[in-house]
């Protein structure tokens, strides 16, 4: 569904990431780890055509994404929700969700609203307040709500469980693999390898700009020793809760 190939990009002329390979399938929940600095915010705004390309490609679906402008990737079916600002604070939750919906006409919006509110009842319950007022990890659905609101076939999101206590991790992931069930293809930032490597599918671990190692969850949390060489964490642990019903999760 989204392919790199040997994709070099940055800013103006500093060179940021260097020869990425990546492969995506549909549904697939991809997360992209790595230290600060690596490369990993930069990668998500690369494939949302906010960087500097130097070389490669970047294919989604059947067509290349190189040089189509932010905006216009945004209509072809890709969502991208920042790791910061991604949210209007001083606008009310219902507000916000209204204003990722105003291009739609109201037999379109009303439903995909209601259906908002059953992925993330939480917002239902507080439509009326000030997104600002909310707490973290409450305002981290709104974002992923609003990125959702624009049916995306492919979700970016940089870093949604930064900050957050550990069950409000849990319940974002939690939120994020029923997405993917649903069929969206996620591609997911974190820092917090070791939560989000009970959730996703396959990981990326950059470093330094380059991809250090690949994988799938399983191969990945049954290959300890070298992962925490990349990650400088231990993967498997006493911590939070697992995915339930994961294939091949061999804790
Ligand atoms: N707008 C920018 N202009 C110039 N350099 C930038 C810009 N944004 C990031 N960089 C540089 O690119 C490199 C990678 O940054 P990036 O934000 O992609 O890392 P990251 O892996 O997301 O880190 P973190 O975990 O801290 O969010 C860093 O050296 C950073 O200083
Ligand atoms: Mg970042």
């Amino acid at each position: 569904m989204l392919t790199i190939t040997h994709l070099s990009a940055g800013y103006g002329k500093l060179v940021v990431l260097y020869d990425i390979n990546l492969t995506v399938e549909p549904a697939q929940f991809v997360a992209i780890l790595g230290p600060n600095g690596s490369g990993k915010s930069t990668l998500l705004k690369t494939i949302f055509g906010m960087t500097y390309v130097v070389g490669g490609t970047i294919r989604f679906e059947d067509r290349s994404l190189l040089g189509i402008p932010t905006e216009a990737i945004g209509q072809h079916g890709i969502a991208y929700v920042p790791q910061r600002e991604n949210v209007f604070t001083t606008m009310t939750v219902r507000e916000n969700l209204l204003l990722a919906l105003r291009k739609l006409p109201r037999h379109e919006a009303d439903p995909l609203l209601q259906k908002a509110f059953a992925l993330f009842p939480i917002l239902e319950e507080r439509q009326a307040q000030r997104a600002g007022r909310m707490s973290g990890g409450e305002r981290q659905m709104l974002a992923i709500a609003i990125g959702w609101l624009a049916q995306p076939r492919l979700m970016l999101l940089d870093e949604p469980s930064a900050g957050l206590s550990p069950r409000m991790v849990s319940e974002v992931f939690r939120t994020l693999q029923t997405l993917a069930q649903s069929g969206i293809t996620l591609i997911v930032v974190e820092q917090n390898a070791r939560s989000l490597l009970r959730w996703c599918d396959y990981a990326y671990i950059l470093r330094e700009g380059q991809i250090a190692f690949q994988g799938a969850t399983a191969e990945i949390l049954a290959d300890e020793e070298t992962v925490k060489g990349y990650l400088g964490v231990v993967t498997r642990g006493r911590h939070g809760e697992r995915a339930t019903s994961r294939e091949g999760d061999k804790e």
